[in-house]
């Protein structure tokens, strides 16, 4: 049996669409041991009563993936999920059960397959490797696919840098919101958006919040996601006024996220969640921060997950 915590994930972080990621301190658990009866899967927590309890759970389907690679056939399984990253929120929520069913599936048939081989089958299911690579390791990503492999590396997370995220009340699919993008951009965007980028990951790598916030732009995703997220200019316009360094759609969105130093946090979340209102959209408040962790293994959680 194994239990493992899982985090939630900002994608893109402004202009690195597909390639940058960062984990945060919100988790989702799971369960999984070997039974030898049928499969069973209890959900607990955000949205479990949509949560199907079937092969078409991702969590299964991502531990299929595995059990396959290894020839295992699993004898009956139990898996359980205590889900407390919103879904559909542009905060990873999917990522986070597809690397947990990864993870856990690997762990209880031996761990023969290293975390370079999970993050690219994670990458192959979910599309793209910004979420899931976070979620494994941890930290900020900066991750691209090549042919048979995802090449990432590691940034640690500024020391004091804190965020506010405003979570809309409704849910946006990864797939409406990719539907929304161009299948060509102008070449001015394309080099905006790897100036910016590659700006940002020095930022990171040397604490320099003033040119992070700077180059916190972008012109691949977000003005054609804007539509779909009414009232996102004007949240993100307030949080900068209230002092944040700079203001991304999390991953697909609708999530916004500002990032910040934690005096400032309060009246910036004050300040996303009116203007949110303004708009006709509720959202929730919360400060995160980034989590150095990606999944992790934990036994004391285990008792509670299976009591
Ligand atoms: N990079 C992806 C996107 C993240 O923006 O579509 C999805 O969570």
């Amino acid at each position: 049996m194994v239990v493992l915590r899982v985090p939630a994930t900002t994608a893109n972080l402004g202009p690195g669409f597909d390639t940058l990621g960062m984990a945060l301190n919100m988790y989702n658990y799971i369960a999984m041991v070997e039974t030898g009866n049928d499969l069973v899967i209890e959900v607990e927590g955000d949205g479990a009563e949509k949560v199907p309890r079937n092969t078409s759970n991702l969590v299964y389907k991502a531990a299929s993936r595995v059990f396959q690679r290894v020839s295992h056939q699993p004898k009956g399984l139990r898996i359980k999920i205590e889900n407390n990253i919103p879904m559909a929120r542009g905060l990873g929520s999917s990522a986070s059960v597809i690397v947990g069913g990864m993870v856990a599936a690997n762990y209880i048939t031996g761990s023969r397959l290293s975390y370079d081989q999970l993050l690219h089958m994670a990458t192959c299911m979910e599309g793209h490797p910004d979420n899931v690579a976070p979620a494994l390791i941890g930290g900020i990503v900066i991750s691209a696919q090549f042919d048979e492999e995802i090449i990432y590396r590691r940034i640690q997370p500024p020391a004091g840098l804190t965020t506010v995220v405003a979570i809309p009340d409704y849910e946006l699919s990864t797939r409406e919101a990719r539907n929304a993008l161009p299948a060509k951009v102008p070449m001015d965007d394309a080099v905006y958006n790897m100036s910016r980028t590659s700006l940002l990951v020095w930022a990171f790598m040397n604490s320099d919040m003033e040119l992070m916030g700077k180059a916190m732009e972008d012109k691949l995703h977000q003005p054609y996601r804007m539509s779909l997220i009414p009232g996102m200019d004007k949240v993100a316009q307030a949080a900068r006024e209230m002092g944040a360094y700079s203001v991304a759609l999390s991953g697909a969105g609708p999530t916004i996220i500002a990032f910040c130093t934690s005096n400032k946090s309060e009246a910036i979340g004050k300040t996303m969640k009116r203007t949110f209102k303004e708009a006709g959209v509720q959202c929730s408040i919360k400060d995160l921060t980034p989590e150095t962790n990606g999944v992790k293994i934990i036994k004391e959680k285990g008792v509670q997950l299976w009591a």
